[in-house]
């Protein structure tokens, strides 16, 4: 493993907004990333109960980091008072302000997260997709950064990627740490990014050792990873 993962977050911010157009295809399950059934229902039914569990979180004034284009936007902007958008690529930024259509309550920040600090606090803090683009050793900054975000009795909800088939999880391919993978783009462009698929257990354990109450588990078909966490009262910001 690498200490240094500079220019592979570098390269990671590149791909993102070089993909920015291409994205979606991921979430809708279309082109590259359409799957065959059962496995295209079980995705869609895991889909939907993420939703239901954002919208169902979703009060007061949320954060959300590396926003993409959206996806996740749209729904926390609809039962939420308000939405702070934040990511670090134009394109993404774009049109994640195209699906919202100019909510009043929808406002952006374009900011590298490695070095983003929050003006202020949130009632909830959300990020889809991103933990697992996080390396190891930028784990516990990324964290504190995101306790810095919280207001008092704030939560975190994030989702992630299950690595397919589940079972990976704990078979060979298992990780212990965050690699380097490679990416390909409709046009042929590849591009270096930073991968941790997570175990739920071991996230669960590092997030309690890192002052976090914490419930990750996979979702009903194993095909996301969602996580719950609050600080632990040792780490509440009146006993600090
Ligand atoms: C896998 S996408 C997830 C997008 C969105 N959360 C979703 O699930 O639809 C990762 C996002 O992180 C953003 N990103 C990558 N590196 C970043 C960085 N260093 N700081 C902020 N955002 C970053 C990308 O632009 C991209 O929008």
């Amino acid at each position: 493993m690498t200490d240094d993962w500079a220019d592979t977050l570098r390269e990671q911010k590149t791909y993102y907004d070089a993909r920015a157009g291409e994205y979606d295809d991921f979430w809708f399950r279309r082109g590259t990333y359409a799957l065959d059934e059962p496995v295209l229902s079980q995705w869609n039914a895991d889909a939907a109960d993420t939703m239901t569990l954002i919208s169902g979180a979703a009060r007061g004034d949320v954060l959300e980091l590396a926003c993409g284009t959206g996806i996740f936007t749209d729904v926390l902007r609809r039962h939420a008072e308000s939405v702070h958008a934040v990511d670090a690529s134009p394109a993404m930024l774009e049109l994640n302000r195209a699906r919202t259509a100019g909510a009043a309550n929808v406002s952006y920040g374009q900011a590298d997260l490695f070095d983003w600090r929050p003006a202020r606090r949130y009632d909830l803090v959300f990020f889809g997709f991103w933990l697992s683009h996080v390396p190891d050793d930028r784990f516990e900054a990324f964290w504190a950064m995101v306790r810095d975000c919280l207001a008092p009795g704030g939560q975190v909800i994030f989702v992630d990627s299950a690595p397919y088939p589940a079972d990976e999880v704990t078979g060979p391919n298992s990780q212990v740490s965050a690699r380097t993978e490679e990416r390909t783009l409709g046009d042929g462009r590849r591009f270096r990014i930073v991968k941790r698929y997570w175990d739920p257990r071991t996230l669960s354990d590092q997030l309690t050792a890192t002052g976090w109450d914490a419930q990750v588990q996979a979702s009903e078909h194993a095909l996301m990873l969602v996580g719950r966490a609050r600080l632990s009262e040792a780490a509440r910001p009146e006993r600090r």
